[in-house]
């Protein structure tokens, strides 16, 4: 009898433990799950920010220029013109290549851009032939 009260009193004060620390744990969970949130949807809307254009002019634009016809120090490397045929006529795979691994003076992308950032490119490359 008297230990059954006993058990239930320390029952009692086990749910009013377990239910301030469920609280506490709670506040705990959602602050790091709105921590993490924030972390998740900070990563892919930087990456979704990335358009052809942005990472283009960031990482084209000194030797090719904004309209791909190239800058001073892009034709003193020997850059093509974006917008030639020359250039042009070459195949996706052949452009994400170059993008990649470089080529004679351009040095390769593949340790800075991914593979999504270099797709984005060789579509932006193909608009210059379409702007001549
Ligand atoms: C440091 C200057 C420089 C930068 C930066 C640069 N390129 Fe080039 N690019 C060149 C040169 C030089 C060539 C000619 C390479 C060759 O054929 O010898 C070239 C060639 C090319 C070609 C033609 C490929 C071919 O086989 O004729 C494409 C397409 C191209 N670049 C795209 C890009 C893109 C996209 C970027 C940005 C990710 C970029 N380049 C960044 C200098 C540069």
């Amino acid at each position: 009898m008297g230990q059954s009260i006993l058990g239930s009193k320390s029952n009692a004060g086990a749910k009013t433990f377990s239910r301030r620390t469920l609280r506490s744990g709670i506040v705990a969970v959602s602050a790091s799950a709105m921590l993490f949130l924030g972390i998740a949807s900070a990563a892919p809307s930087a990456k979704a920010a990335d358009t052809g254009e942005s990472l283009f002019n960031a990482n084209c634009a000194v030797c090719h220029g904004q309209d791909g016809h190239g800058t001073a120090t892009g034709k003193a490397l020997n850059a093509p013109d974006l917008s030639s045929a020359a250039v042009q006529k070459l195949t996706n795979a052949q452009i994400t290549e170059q993008i990649a691994d470089g080529k004679g003076n351009m040095p390769p992308f593949k340790s800075t851009l991914d593979a999504g950032q270099i797709k984005l490119l060789v579509t932006y490359v193909r608009t210059f032939g379409k702007k001549k």
